[in-house]
């Protein structure tokens, strides 16, 4: 039987076997003491606190036609968006009136030379208007618009944003091609990772849980995969179907294991914090998207950011990645108040006025 408990210590490090029978954990009892040790684990290294990311998803528009993903450019049946940059900068100063410190600016991907133009000055602007007594340096900010050129990276970088978000969706080379048309590659999305890093900004990745042929081993790998790079941040949530894509034959076939997805997903949060100890993991939303009360679960399991909801409401149901994402119809004000009784529910606090790096 694995010690569980001997991986809340810093220097206690699961090897690939170990994270395989953490990942394995069948009963109640042995799921708690997973969850319990690595909930112990994050409140000594970063106590109660966490961290919002105000999430803007300020484009739908996609040059990728990734087989899972509801707003892939071949999607016709999506109306494609942009805000404008003024929408984005109010929903940005939102986010700093609220408190957030922090704003996560999500798109599709597009390489064009407008839309690295488009972006920069969105980046501008906020931190323009948002330096105030509370944060000095203005909102963090983080960016998720998908594979770029260094020098696009570095240009981001340069006008202010300090986070990037390029999750690798699988690591391992036959689940990625498996999920990708030929032209997006596993390997240039690894040195996408490594540009970020050296450019200087907090990378995260991760990994949905739960695809079709995806093995316990390959998600091991993927933790693995975290810490070799030295991430940052860690966001992964289950695997859900959207029915307009091309893996959605395997509808019923992921039906019948949504429990064990679930679970699975709760269990890579805890394996992920024990194994890299001090990064930052965000509940994702499609935790909730599977069960009601599932993004404060994932805060017990060692997550310790969540991104509230920002997209003003009269787009947010363009930009469906999968079925069922919940906190279609709240405004940002009410996704705020929803959020912060959640956090509460589980014992823990907000931290306001932060940027909340990576302790
Ligand atoms: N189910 C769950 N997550 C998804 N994503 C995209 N499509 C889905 C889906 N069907 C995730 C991908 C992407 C992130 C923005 O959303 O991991 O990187």
């Amino acid at each position: 039987m694995i010690d569980i408990e001997k991986f809340q210590h810093s220097d206690c490090i699961p090897d690939r076997q170990e994270i395989i029978e953490l990942l394995s954990l069948k009963s109640p009892v042995d799921i708690e003491r997973l969850r319990y040790s690595a909930e112990q684990l994050l409140l000594r290294l970063r106590g109660k606190e966490v961290y919002f990311r105000g999430l803007i998803e300020f484009s739908n528009v996609c040059s990728c036609d990734c087989y899972y993903c509801g707003i892939r450019g071949s999607n016709t049946d999506v109306f494609r968006y942009t805000l404008s940059k003024d929408q984005i900068v109010q929903s940005a100063a939102w986010c700093a009136q609220q408190g957030y410190g922090s704003i996560v600016l999500q798109s599709g991907e597009r390489s064009d030379v407008a839309f690295a133009d488009f972006v920069e000055q969105c980046i501008r602007e906020i931190k323009d208007k948002t330096i105030s007594r509370q944060i000095p340096e203005g909102l963090g900010i983080t960016l998720s618009c998908g594979e770029q050129t260094a020098q696009v990276y570095q240009r981001w970088f340069d006008a202010g944003a300090h986070r990037y978000l390029l999750r690798i969706e699988s690591s391992t080379p036959e689940l990625f091609a498996a999920l990708h048309p030929p032209v997006q590659k596993l390997q240039p999305r690894i040195e996408a990772l490594r540009t970020l890093k050296k450019i200087g900004y907090m990378v995260g990745t991760g990994v949905m849980i739960g695809l079709p042929g995806q093995t316990i081993e390959n998600l091991a790998d993927d933790i693995l995969f975290y810490r070799a790079i030295d991430a940052d941040m860690i966001g992964m949530g289950p695997y859900i179907v959207h029915n307009a894509t091309p893996l959605a034959h395997f509808k019923d076939e992921i039906a019948a294991q949504s429990e064990m997805i679930f679970k699975l997903s709760q269990k890579m949060i805890a394996v992920t914090r024990l194994t890299l100890k001090n990064v930052n993991i965000a509940a994702s939303t499609a935790l909730q998207a599977m069960k009601e009360d599932g993004r404060e679960t994932g805060l017990t399991f060692g997550a310790n950011v969540i991104m509230p909801q920002v997209t003003p409401v009269e787009v947010r149901k363009n930009y469906l990645l999968y079925e069922g994402k919940p906190c279609l119809d709240e405004n940002a004000e009410q996704c705020r108040t929803c959020l912060a009784l959640r956090v509460a529910a589980v014992g823990r606090t907000i931290a306001y006025n932060c940027w909340g790096d990576r302790g």
